[in-house]
């Protein structure tokens, strides 16, 4: 087999639109448009299979869907806290893309209403925002912007948070959460009480929003 493309699979637009991705050991798989538009929202490729796949079976998928069935307003905040491998990722992505085809496939710009990011990036981007010594305000409004009206941050507290990714992102949530226009999804290992004893903000800020907890043993061993 020809490997001279390195580690990166190739891709080949097909006049169906949709992608023949060749990889490196000679696999091919044929990626939908969604997949394409996946991709360009940030979601990483183990996890574009979340979008479309609810396991229906999650008692917070069923109570999100359930809220929409009977005309309630979709929680403009949810955090999906849980431990390990217990379908945090999966049911905040579901969620995600459910609300952000819900309510902007019609837009001429979709998917760049649509962001898929992880607690680290949203900290090194926090980071460097400051370094290039933009205000806290000026790096959140970024995150506020028309192309973020439907966000999710996996992971939020994943690498050792310092008491300023807190503060940011007490400021973000508090920001975001009174424009009903933007929907945004958290998710974390942290439940509402241990956030509290970092930041008291943040922790009644979430309670103000649809909380949801995976429970049970991790997925990957059952
Ligand atoms: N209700 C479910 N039924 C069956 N499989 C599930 C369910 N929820 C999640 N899974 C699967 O379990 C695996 C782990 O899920 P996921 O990555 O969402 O967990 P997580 O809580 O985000 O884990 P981590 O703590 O490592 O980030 C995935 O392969 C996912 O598809
Ligand atoms: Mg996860």
């Amino acid at each position: 087999m020809d490997t001279d493309f390195g580690t990166e699979p190739r891709r080949e637009t097909l006049s169906s639109g949709h992608i023949l991705v060749t990889y490196p050991d000679g696999r091919t798989v044929v990626e939908t448009p969604e997949h394409v538009f996946l991709a360009e929202c940030g979601v990483p490729e183990k996890y574009r299979e979340f979008a479309n796949n609810p396991i229906s079976d999650r008692a917070g998928h069923r109570e999100i869907m359930e809220t929409e069935t009977l005309g309630i307003m979709m929680p403009n905040l949810i955090y999906i806290s849980g431990g390990v491998g217990t379908g945090k990722s999966h049911m905040a992505t579901w969620l995600w893309w459910q609300i952000a085809k819900a309510k902007f496939y019609e837009a001429s710009d979709f998917p760049h209403q649509a962001r898929w990011t992880d607690g680290y990036s949203f900290t090194s981007e926090m980071k460097r925002f400051s370094e290039e010594k933009f205000s806290v305000l000026e790096q959140l409004h970024e995150y506020t912007r028309h192309q973020m009206r439907t966000l999710l941050i996996d992971d939020v507290f994943a690498d050792r948070a310092t008491d300023v990714d807190y503060q940011n992102l007490a400021q973000l949530v508090e920001i975001r959460r009174n424009d009903i226009a933007q929907h945004t999804i958290l998710t974390g290992m942290l439940s509402l009480y241990e956030i509290k004893k970092r930041s008291e903000r943040l922790a009644d800020r979430l309670a103000g929003g649809r909380v949801i907890v995976c429970e049970g043993p991790s997925w990957r061993l059952r």
